[in-house]
């Protein structure tokens, strides 16, 4: 038997090189802790030259050919990150019975169930703990703490960045275009934001989270998705002054064998907890028969943060190893359907401009009523008489995402309204 347990990386970007610092650095810790030593061997980067003179001491190199192929490596941790070619790297990784850790959330999304059976398969393992809410655990309680559960409901700010525009817009006072500036100045935002901005990132993250806790596989193409660039520094306002907080919400429900998936800006109301949770953090809310209701909430993202939850499954992955016990692997059991957003029931805020004329209100609440939605409350919340036209806050009761928008579609054909500015879903 050997001595150590061989490691190798996959990518040394920002989080790539705090999980190689700490690694260097609590190497002894690490050991106590998995009863015998960790052996950094190869580094997979695209410029050798450029690493090699950073830290002269680590063997770097460009051919994936030569970690696969080295049998004194048995953990790989990938974080090259997208899903070319990293899905096609974990995939030989598996296959060759090698142990993987990652925090690649696109191709776990999209693959996890075809990568857990290859290391079912291959007697390897993958772990994924970074993948989900940075530094927050959330997959080691869902696959582990709180399998007893069946967990009912599943409400996540999951998307650091897009929470960190929605805060500063409103404490600051600044628009959305000032707000993405300000993100990307400090790299929360990438130099093209769409993944966060449009709510792909926190789709790719929900399926994850439906993955394990729903125990089904969730195509995150198939989660109804919109993401905050649409949202307007006066819908924040009004929220607030309404008692919301305006929240970019991944939220799941299980009713019966259906779930409801749904990533959109959402009404948080200001006493549920995740209203406050401001900046870029992130948390996660479930529901499970016996626990109740839980929160995790914690740093997003951030490669220190990250690197915590690389770690912790590098070191678990080690002790597995050392010790030769191997965990079951999450596995997809039931035979859940995803609702149609159509079915999709909520309140819903609605922000619209109008002509500020006699009869516009009934107009709008005569369409509302046809199609069965029934309002709970209207704001006139700001004139402009240059333009005579009005703004308009609506609040409905409960009604069906189908039915809105079919009542909306009516209501942007009349001639009295100028535009719809906002729909956004309440949280109950
Ligand atoms: N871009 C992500 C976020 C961090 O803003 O939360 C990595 O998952």
């Amino acid at each position: 038997m050997s001595d150590s347990i061989g490691i190798s990386l996959l990518g040394a970007g920002n989080v790539g090189s705090a999980v190689l610092d700490t690694l260097l650095a609590d190497v002894e810790r690490h050991n106590n802790l998995i009863g015998t030593k960790l052996k950094l061997n190869y580094v997979l980067v695209q410029d050798v030259d450029k690493h090699k003179k950073k830290s002269p001491n680590i063997h770097f190199t460009k051919d994936f050919e030569q970690i696969v192929n080295d049998p004194d490596t048995s953990i790989v941790v990938e974080l090259i990150g997208g899903e070319s070619p990293a899905k096609d790297y974990l995939s030989k990784l598996l296959k060759s019975g090698k142990h993987v850790v990652t925090a690649n959330k696109d191709v776990m999304a999209k693959y996890g169930s075809e990568l857990n059976d290859l290391a079912i398969q291959n007697n390897s393992s993958i772990k994924y703990e970074a993948s989900v809410g940075g530094g927050i655990p959330i997959i080691g309680p869902l696959s582990r703490d709180l399998l007893a559960n069946e967990i009912s409901s599943i409400s996540a700010i999951i998307n650091g960045t897009t929470n960190y525009m929605l805060s500063l817009m409103l404490s600051e006072d600044v628009s959305y275009e000032d707000a993405l500036e300000q993100a990307q100045k400090l790299g929360y935002a990438e130099p093209n934001p769409v993944n966060d901005v449009e709510g792909i990132d926190a789709t790719y993250k929900l399926a994850i989270l439906c993955g394990l806790a729903f125990h089904v596989d969730v195509d995150p193409s198939e989660i109804y998705s919109k993401g905050i660039s649409n949202i307007e520094l006066q819908d924040l306002k009004y929220a607030d002054e309404l008692g919301y907080s305006i929240k970019l919400l991944a939220k799941a429900d299980l009713i019966g064998n259906r779930i409801t998936c749904l990533v959109c800006p959402t009404l948080i109301p200001k006493s549920e907890p995740l209203s406050k949770v401001d900046g870029v953090l992130n948390a996660i809310q479930l529901k499970g028969n016996l626990v109740g209701q839980v929160v995790f909430e914690g740093p997003g993202a951030g490669a220190s943060a990250t690197s915590s939850a690389i770690l912790g499954d590098v070191i678990d992955t080690a002790k597995n190893i050392h010790s030769s016990w191997k965990e079951s692997s999450n596995s997809i059991l039931n035979k859940i359907q995803i609702n149609d957003i159509g079915d999709f029931q909520s309140r819903f805020y609605i922000r619209v401009n109008v002509i500020d004329e006699p009869g516009v209100l009934a107009t709008i609440a005569g369409i509302m009523s046809e199609h069965s939605i029934s309002i709970a409350s209207v704001i006139q919340a700001a004139s402009d008489p240059e333009k005579n036209t009005a703004q308009i806050v609506l609040i409905t009761h409960d009604a069906s995402q189908k039915n809105i928008d079919l009542a909306l579609n009516t209501i942007s054909k009349e001639k009295k309204v100028d535009k719809i500015f906002n729909l956004l879903p309440i949280v109950n």
